[in-house]
């Protein structure tokens, strides 16, 4: 059996140690050889629970113990998660993570780290879950060129949102619900203002696309100012509002942007309900793909850290290649990412709206909103739409459709 040590005994920790026990079997004979867990680290006890026996205080147990070979990083965060990893890479052994925060801020640096040892830094759980999507770019994918990865990769704001427009509650009801039944954190920013999809996508485009792509330079913005209002429109329209994360490339030039979005009943994503996440991919000869599944969990995420860890022992003293090479894409500034938009505005404004956005604009009214009007602009550049929009006063909101 191989000796593994799991950093972290958390929600995705205690998941990991989980998967790697109930499926012990079926990992040994898959791998060939098995995992043990030698070690947790955590800072706290845990009487009475079998973890007890193997749990330790002292990172430096577990990195000055040369049998252990493999290490599932479950902390989460920046300190002390990246000083562990790179000592466990220099140590020679491989590091399976969940950490998008670590992944999305240093990963081509460890992923150098593991090279040059010789071992591996796998991250398949930072990104969707449970979803199988960066072996699946990194492998099944390597033989196209992909120009976009988009999709839902958050599931407290698909939820959040999903219960907004099926039972017509306001953000704010329905985030203390989400907080209360543990889907959603008790500081939800990262969650709510995009940053957790923006980490995700700066991850999955990188991979996509060969180079780095910054996660602080990603246009991100939240679903804190959608309304019922908003998403009453939507089904006026025959859409729904997601939260969606894109990295794009067209005609040479890249574009990533985490934004809500108007989706069409027609499109893959529009079903995507509750917590759960789905991706689409397009590759220059797969066409389209998409991907979908458990988003966020204990086991969806540990059975995919569990995964990278069997397969971290399949590839003993072999680095997998991955698609994520050293160097950094520039993106194109997000206002000259081109979409239609749904502008909400006082009926006021109608006639002027067609004087700015065209006669042949069509306008929906909603008994909840009494005052008001939408209309969904033609495809333009936002800053076309920014140039426009202040001819016009009255609009309450816009909201990019994909
Ligand atoms: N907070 C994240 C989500 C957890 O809601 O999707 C999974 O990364």
């Amino acid at each position: 059996m191989v000796k593994a040590a799991i950093l972290g005994f958390g929600t995705v920790g205690s998941g990991v140690y989980n998967v790697l026990n109930t499926n012990s079997e079926l990992i040994r004979e898959r791998t060939e050889k098995g995992i043990e867990i030698k070690y947790v680290l955590d800072l706290r006890e845990f009487p009475g629970h079998p973890v007890d026996d193997i749990l330790t205080h002292d990172f430096n147990d577990i990195v000055n113990d040369p049998e252990v070979k493999v290490v599932a990083e479950v902390m989460g965060g920046i300190k002390p998660a990246y000083e562990f990893t790179k000592q466990c890479l220099q140590a020679k052994k491989s590091v399976c993570t969940s950490n998008k925060e670590l992944v999305a801020k240093h990963g081509p640096e460890l992923l150098r780290i593991a090279r040059e040892n010789g071992v591996n830094y796998f991250f398949e759980a930072s990104c969707g879950g449970g979803i199988p999507i960066i072996r699946s770019l990194n492998e099944a994918l390597i033989a196209d060129e992909i120009d976009e990865i988009s999709g839902i990769l958050n599931g407290t704001t698909n939820y959040i949102l999903t219960r907004m427009s099926k039972e017509g509650s306001l953000f704010d009801d329905v985030l203390k619900d989400a907080q209360d039944m543990g889907y959603a954190e008790r500081n939800p920013e990262a969650d709510v203002e995009g940053f957790d999809a923006q980490r995700k996508i700066a991850i999955l485009s990188s991979i996509a696309f060969g180079k780095t792509v910054d996660n602080e330079k990603i246009h991100t913005e939240g679903i804190t100012k959608i309304t019922p209002a908003d998403l009453e429109f939507a089904k006026a329209f025959g859409c729904t509002i997601k939260l969606l994360a894109y990295g794009k490339k067209v005609d040479g030039r890249y574009y990533a942007l985490v934004s809500p979005f108007m989706v069409a009943s027609d499109n893959p994503l529009f079903s995507v309900d509750g917590v759960f996440n789905a991706i689409f991919v397009h590759g220059n000869m797969l066409g389209d793909a998409m991907f979908y599944g458990s988003g966020a969990g204990s086991l969806p995420t540990a059975s995919a850290v569990a995964a990278d860890m069997a397969q971290a022992v399949k590839n003993e003293g072999k680095t997998v290649y991955n698609n994520w090479q050293e160097g950094s894409i520039e993106l194109s500034p997000s206002d000259s990412f081109e979409c239609r938009f749904f502008v909400r505005l006082d009926k006021g404004a109608a006639g002027t709206a067609k004087s700015v956005f065209g006669e042949e604009i069509q306008f929906k009214e909603i008994p909840i909103a009494g005052d008001e009007c939408a209309f969904i602009t033609e495809v333009m550049s936002e800053k076309e739409f920014e140039k426009r929009a202040e001819k016009l006063s009255g609009i309450k909101s816009r909201i990019r459709c994909k």
